[in-house]
């Protein structure tokens, strides 16, 4: 017969107050990854802990420093891909706060006008405008101008040594005068709007913007030096737009003088010998630094090889002050390996991503979370930066992700935005893009099959692909999805009252969840009609 006295309900140890019991679920990253030690750890299997917080998600900062020379607004790149990132990808994310990484599956001198393409995107002082010479007609102007496909019609004019004569404006460059000389028609130089660059000041775009409120009606700011040459040249209309840009609510990444900043990729080439062809690579890098280069990518799907390591020794060695991202790897010993060869910023993610195979062919990587907590101690005491790179789908991925990284690296979230490289394609009346592993077959033989160990003539032979060629479907633009994702992070940042990334890293505490909690974790037993994106 069961024992009939009530039980007697022991309350746990008075002693044990909320936080210890918090903490005795909740643990922070060191506790639970070693906890964890033997099991890898990816993005859904576990979830973030709310605490206490004063902080509202729209006053969370996503300022990140991923090197000196590259502080980013929203810690968010866009993959090195052949279906992710070109000029115009690299533009609009540089202009939501990112960074893109023009991929290197292109035959280098195009690859070279790409980063050209966006460093010249937007000028606060256009540092080298085109120039009228007083003795050309106008005829031989707008030939010129047509044959260039130029839109502008006002240039300043200078004599041969550089010196300002002059600003020809625009309503002077027409047919009707193209028997007369520019030097007939053009307002003269003491008449012409310039300021010395010595008057410039700390900001040239507020001195710039200064200039045009008093003088109304003037579109052209020509910038002169003690010699009255030509230094450069405001315009009404980019200072109007870098104003707006300073108030709104993503700022575009900037460097020193005002350009986006940009990134490329360089594949570790190899000579018919099979040697590491470092008259190739070197040219290479110094057209990508000759162009304003922020930062070249050494992507690979394996970083710790010599391959990479001896690549990113060799740029090191030949432009000590250039930023360089090298990968991919998933150990604490390989970013040791990289950031010893000279890496500034290490790329962890071997098989997380959306179009990868590496796992399911090759048997290797490691889950998410668990390579990115392993990869970050070796980076934290190297002084390097890390990125999550592939299988961010979501941006509670990416709030986990940079609990351990300093940015994450998107592939598949960009893939279907309108800026990214190829063209719209319509299937049953649903539009999309294509998106593709750089290991697949078909980027392989475009170019990419030295960023997975083979020389480029195998991948016409029998090699395993580590990608797969999708479709991803037509996403809204990219400042539209990137300002779901960003608002999705600070969202995070919100429930963990962290107001900074690094407080985020700091405050994180982990839990895992089952199956049954992932589950929970989504839209269930009802009949979605609305996607919340
Ligand atoms: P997401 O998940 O954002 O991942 O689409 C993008 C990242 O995936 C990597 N990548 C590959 N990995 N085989 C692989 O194993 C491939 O063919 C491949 N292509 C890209 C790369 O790191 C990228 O940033």
């Amino acid at each position: 017969m069961a024992d009939a006295t009530p039980q007697v309900f022991t309350p746990a140890p008075s002693a044990q107050s909320a936080q210890s019991l918090d903490s005795l679920f909740y643990q922070p990253a060191d506790a639970f990854f070693r906890g964890h030690a033997h099991t890898a750890l990816t993005y859904d299997d576990v979830t973030l802990a709310t605490l206490f917080s004063d902080v509202l998600p729209r006053d969370a900062q996503l300022d990140t420093l991923l090197a000196d020379n590259l502080p980013l607004r929203v810690p968010i790149v866009s993959a090195d891909m052949d279906t992710v990132t070109e000029a115009e990808m690299a533009i609009a994310l540089a202009r939501c706060g990112g960074l893109g990484l023009i991929h290197c599956n292109m035959p280098e001198r195009t690859q070279l006008s790409e980063v050209s393409r966006v460093k010249n995107n937007v000028h606060g002082l256009i540092a080298d405008p085109i120039k009228a010479s007083p003795d050309q007609s106008i005829g031989e102007l707008l030939a010129y101008l047509e044959e260039k496909a130029f839109t502008f019609r006002t240039f300043p004019v200078v004599d041969k040594d550089g010196h300002l004569l002059g600003l020809l404006p625009g309503q002077v460059v027409r047919p009707r005068h193209a028997n007369k000389k520019v030097f007939e028609v053009m307002t003269p130089r003491a008449m012409a709007p310039a300021i010395s660059d010595t008057e410039l000041g700390a900001d040239p775009i507020e001195c710039a913007d200064r200039f045009f409120s008093e003088h109304v009606g003037t579109h052209k700011l020509l910038v002169v030096d003690a010699q009255d040459r030509l230094r450069g040249l405001f315009t009404l209309s980019d200072v109007e737009r870098i104003r707006q840009e300073q108030n709104a609510q993503m700022k575009p990444s900037r460097d020193t003088k005002f350009r986006l900043l940009c990134g490329a990729s360089l594949a570790p080439s190899r000579t018919a010998a099979g040697k590491l062809d470092g008259e190739r690579i070197l040219g290479h890098v110094s057209g990508l630094v000759e162009r304003g280069v922020d930062v070249v990518a050494i992507s690979t799907a394996h970083g710790h090889s010599t391959g990479v390591g001896d690549a990113v020794r060799l740029v090191r060695n030949a432009f000590k002050d250039l930023t360089i991202i090298a990968g991919n790897v998933t150990s604490g010993s390989g970013v040791e390996y990289l950031a010893e060869c000279g890496a500034n910023v290490v790329k962890v993610g071997q098989g997380p991503g959306s179009i990868c195979t590496t796992r399911i062919v090759a048997g290797v990587g490691i889950p998410q979370l668990t390579a990115l907590y392993v990869a970050k101690q070796a980076a934290a005491r190297l002084g390097v930066t890390v990125l999550a790179d592939g299988g961010i789908t979501k941006s509670g991925d990416a709030v986990k992700a940079l609990t351990l990284a300093d940015a994450v690296v998107c592939g598949g979230l960009l893939a279907g935005c309108p800026e990214a490289p190829g063209s719209v394609m319509e299937i049953n009346g649903k539009l999309y893009k294509q998106y593709r592993g750089m290991g697949s077959l078909a980027a392989m033989n475009a170019g990419s099959a030295a960023r997975y160990g083979h020389a480029a003539k195998d991948s016409a032979r029998k090699v395993a692909a580590e990608g797969i060629e999708a479709l991803k479907e037509l996403s809204p633009k990219l400042d539209q999805v990137v300002f779901q994702l960003a608002g999705g992070i600070q969202s995070g940042m919100g429930y963990l009252g962290a107001r900074t990334l690094s407080e985020l890293r700091s405050k994180a505490r982990y839990i895992r969840v089952t199956p049954a909690g992932q589950r929970e974790s989504a839209p269930h037993d009802v009949i979605e009609v609305k996607t919340g994106g």
